[in-house]
């Protein structure tokens, strides 16, 4: 029996998600909290839009985002490594025009040079430093003038980032520094979107919690919270452009 899959061996860069991985359903209810704000894809319409273009969600996970490009774009390509994410991603652009998925990860995606207008990386392996390759290879299918957008955390703002402190081992104060310089270096502009993140029911928001975060972490939340049905979440975008 062999101990590693076929996907595991073609894209060795990819890393089980455990939030999206193990809990799909949970995470879809944190994707539509997200989106019930509009804010952090207004941003990143404005950073590079994509009507008529050719777009690529790297990592695209149960491909929840798709269908918002789906349309709009010329061509909409969702890549995602992991096998059972992928095919969830694949069902979800079955009805959608002009979208496909495809496996592939980061350091290995499988398009042509120049053969993408835009790429978005919603939290999805660009956790630096270590990500040089998927960089390159990026560019590499960038065609010039196209961009880049990397969704990340606001590891200094919101109810999110005290979430994030609370079961951090290292200061995000110190993991947003060496974030940041790392995307500075490599001469990517930087854009904070403060936000939120919006439930219908309380029992979502804890449910999201619980695949976010420890349990005793997210129960402390919860009790110094006790009507929330929503957190603050301040996102940092960075974008790189060819
Ligand atoms: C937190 S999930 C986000 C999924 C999706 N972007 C979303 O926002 O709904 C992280 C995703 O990155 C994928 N991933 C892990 N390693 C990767 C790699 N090396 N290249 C591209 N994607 C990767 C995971 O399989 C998962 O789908």
């Amino acid at each position: 029996m062999p101990l590693v899959t076929d996907d595991r061996a073609q894209f060795p860069d990819w890393r089980f998600a455990p939030n999206i991985g193990g809990h799909p359903d949970s995470y879809e209810l944190e994707n539509a909290a997200l989106d019930r704000a509009g804010h952090v894809l207004t941003a990143m319409r404005a950073i590079a839009p994509w009507a008529g273009r050719t777009i690529v969600d790297l990592g695209c996970g149960t491909g929840y985002w798709l269908r918002r490009y789906a349309g709009e774009a010329a061509e909409v390509i969702g890549i995602e490594p992991d096998p059972a994410l992928r095919a969830m991603a694949a069902q979800a652009a079955a009805d959608l025009p002009g979208t496909e998925v495809v496996a592939g990860s980061a350091e290995h995606i499988p398009l042509p040079d120049t053969g993408a207008d835009v790429v978005h990386a919603r939290f999805a392996y660009f956790f630096p430093p270590g990500t040089d390759a998927g960089l390159a290879e990026v560019l590499r299918v960038l065609r010039p003038g196209g961009c880049l957008v990397v969704v990340d955390n606001d590891y200094r703002w919101g109810d999110f980032a005290w979430l994030l402190r609370a079961s951090a081992v290292r200061p995000p104060e110190q993991t947003a520094a060496s974030v940041d310089a790392w995307w500075r270096d490599r001469g990517a502009a930087r854009h904070e979107v403060r936000s939120e993140l919006r439930f219908a029911r309380r029992a979502d928001l804890a449910a999201v919690l619980g695949i976010e975060f420890p349990a005793g972490v997210a129960a402390a939340w919860l009790r110094r919270h006790p009507a929330a049905t929503s957190v603050s979440y301040g996102y940092v975008l960075f974008s790189v452009r060819r």
